[in-house]
């Protein structure tokens, strides 16, 4: 049920417009999906029939399965109305230091704070006081109150205001409103800025969608491995001061579409290799084309069919498992008009990283976390099921990941076993655990043959570029400065961190093999830099072509879960890319 929603828009009386709903729907089509996605995967639980339990018969090791969990179901409204009138559970208020400016008397200088304030009995420049709260970023103070419309004013610190980086801090007072909105249970919010009047059109628009962003995937939580959780109930906010009518209706539309795929992309990163193999990473894939059949196709090989392309890179690191490797490809055709430009997401597969025979050991290799190494894939996944509700004009787009695992066996590839690649390359295996460019070569290569004019791949390659930048920045590689320039833009928009890192070509020097045409390790210095230019082996010259290594980003230490990074990026590149922005 959880996968069939739909956006229905609702207008209301002039004073507020119902932007979206998200209400869950049946319809024949759907049933017949959702059934035969319970037959095919036991993954990702869509349809709670308890009749058909019995055709999730496959067995699990570890006897897991994930449970049937709800997408947050929110309702937007632009709101123009008096906030001080509105009546619900909590108005929550986003305020920057300046905002918090008092006068002579101690009285807020901000209208909207003063006329609050005075509506409280003072009680809001009180508490503010008394609990130091001066709107630096990540504060937040709570009042309850009674005899007025609503139980609780929060205000939320959002720093010294608008600046470069306004839509990480507009998303993070999102997700202060799901959380505070948690914690006490309610149900309907209402969010406004103590100084919106300031903003452009334009920046209403980005910051209501990133408010949105925030809110939604605040209210989000992966509990589907939990025997129990806390739930929220936050059923619908109310959007103060952004504006109203069409254009804010299709960014939060948009915005919501984006959701989707970010949390698409978190599930699968949560999910333990386990429970997500790369037959459930396919069949995901496929499901995504079966949901949105008006415009996309799949196919997928298994290990037969990437012997018949040659695919010696890809298929040596699979050797080891018993679970069998699925190389995915999702074409993205636009529903009607003619395609201009092609483009290509290559993503990361690993269901698992061991390492191989060099095996991951010793403290800090975190082995234990190396489920995450398909973020790279589930963020084209995450992608393209954005794409497949915001179905972009003039854009054909193939989306397309060599998923496997990287285990240990006797059937396993060796340290110093030579490989030969789709494009006829050799490559000496000097560490099993450089694996991921070994997969990468074979995918690269398989989408260049699609015929595209750019590539963007995404991998969790190296430690070296979670020691160059930190967990929160991925790199990025590139011999083009216009594709650098593409994405980086996209990024900026989508408010996630990229930095580029330089290809430099005398470091190909460590990756010279005596044997092969090239070694798939060099030293430890500037190792996210080698594994690029490895990478680069396997592109068409003609096509302009993009690495992001995010290694990093794809994890929150400090939450225990995935991000969902790279998907609003990847989404808002190929929208850059279509005719229809
Ligand atoms: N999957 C790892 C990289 C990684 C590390 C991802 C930490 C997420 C968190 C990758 O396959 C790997 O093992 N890279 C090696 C390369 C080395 C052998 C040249 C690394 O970074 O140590
Ligand atoms: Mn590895
Ligand atoms: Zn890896």
């Amino acid at each position: 049920m959880a996968a069939a929603i739909r956006v229905a828009f609702t207008a209301h009386s002039s004073s507020s417009l119902t932007l979206f709903s998200l209400t869950p729907f049946f319809n024949n089509n759907f049933r017949s999906i959702s059934i035969r996605r319970r037959r095919a995967n036991p993954f990702l639980l869509s349809c709670s029939s308890r009749s058909m339990a019995h055709v999730i018969a496959k067995a699990t090791l570890g006897l897991t399965h994930p449970a049937q969990i709800d997408h947050p179901k929110i309702s937007f409204s632009a709101k123009e109305t008096d906030l001080v009138e509105w009546k619900g559970d909590t108005l929550a208020v986003g305020v920057t230091e300046k905002d918090m400016a008092k006068d002579d008397n101690s009285k807020f200088q901000n209208p909207l704070l003063k006329k609050l304030d005075s509506q409280l009995g003072g009680l809001l420049s009180e508490v503010s006081v008394e609990e130091d709260f001066t709107g630096k970023t990540g504060q937040s103070t709570v009042i309850r109150i009674a005899g007025v419309g609503s139980k609780r004013v929060s205000l939320i610190g959002l720093g010294k205001g608008p600046n470069g980086s306004s839509t990480v801090a507009y998303r993070s007072l999102g997700e202060s409103v799901a959380s505070a909105a948690k914690s006490s249970q309610a149900s309907n919010v209402a969010i406004a800025l103590a100084s919106s009047e300031g903003l452009t059109p334009e920046s209403k628009l980005t910051t209501a969608s990133a408010i949105a962003k925030g809110t939604l995937l605040g209210t989000y939580e992966d509990s589907r491995f939990k025997s129990e959780s806390k739930k929220s109930a936050l059923k619908s906010v109310d959007l103060f001061g952004f504006g109203a009518g069409p254009d804010l209706e299709k960014k939060l539309k948009y915005t919501e579409d984006v959701c989707t795929g970010v949390i698409l992309a978190k599930e699968l990163v949560n999910a333990p290799a386990n429970v997500l193999t790369p037959e459930v990473l396919a069949n995901e894939a496929e499901l995504i084309a079966k949901t949105y059949s008006d415009v996309f196709t799949a196919k997928i090989l298994d290990t037969e069919q990437c012997k018949e392309l040659k695919m010696g890179s890809y298929l040596g690191v699979a050797a080891a498992s018993t679970n069998p490797p699925k190389f995915i490809h999702l074409c993205y055709k636009p529903p009607s008009g003619p395609v201009k430009t092609k483009l290509a997401l290559v993503g990361k597969g690993l269901t698992f990283d061991s390492g191989g025979y060099n095996i991951k050991t010793g403290p800090g290799c975190s082995i234990e976390m190396m489920k995450v190494d398909m973020g790279g894939s589930a963020a084209v996944l995450g992608a393209a099921k954005a794409l497949g509700q915001i179905k972009p004009a003039g854009v054909e787009v193939h989306f397309i990941v060599a998923a496997c695992e990287n285990m240990i066996s006797g059937t396993g590839m060796r340290p110093g076993d030579i490989l030969t690649a789709s494009n006829g390359k050799t490559i000496e295996v000097n560490n099993t655990d450089a694996e991921g460019r070994l997969t990468l070569a074979d995918a690269l290569v398989y989408a260049c043959n699609q015929g595209v004019d750019k590539i963007v791949d995404l991998a969790t390659l190296t430690g070296a570029c979670i020691v160059a930048l930190g967990p929160s920045v991925a790199g990025i590689f590139t011999p083009s400065d216009e594709l650098s320039k593409e994405v980086v833009a996209a990024s900026e928009v989508a408010g996630e961190k990229l930095w580029r890192l330089p290809m430099e070509e005398s470091y190909w020097e460590q990756m010279k093999s005596g044997v092969a045409d090239m070694v798939n390790t060099g030293g430890r210095q500037g190792g996210s830099i080698t594994a690029a230019l490895f990478l680069k082996q396997f592109v068409d010259e003609k096509v302009q072509w993009l690495h992001i290594d995010m290694a990093g980003p794809v994890w929150n230490d400090k939450k225990k879960a995935a991000t969902g990074f790279a998907i609003s990026t990847l989404v808002e590149w190929v929208v850059s890319n279509s005719s229809s922005s």
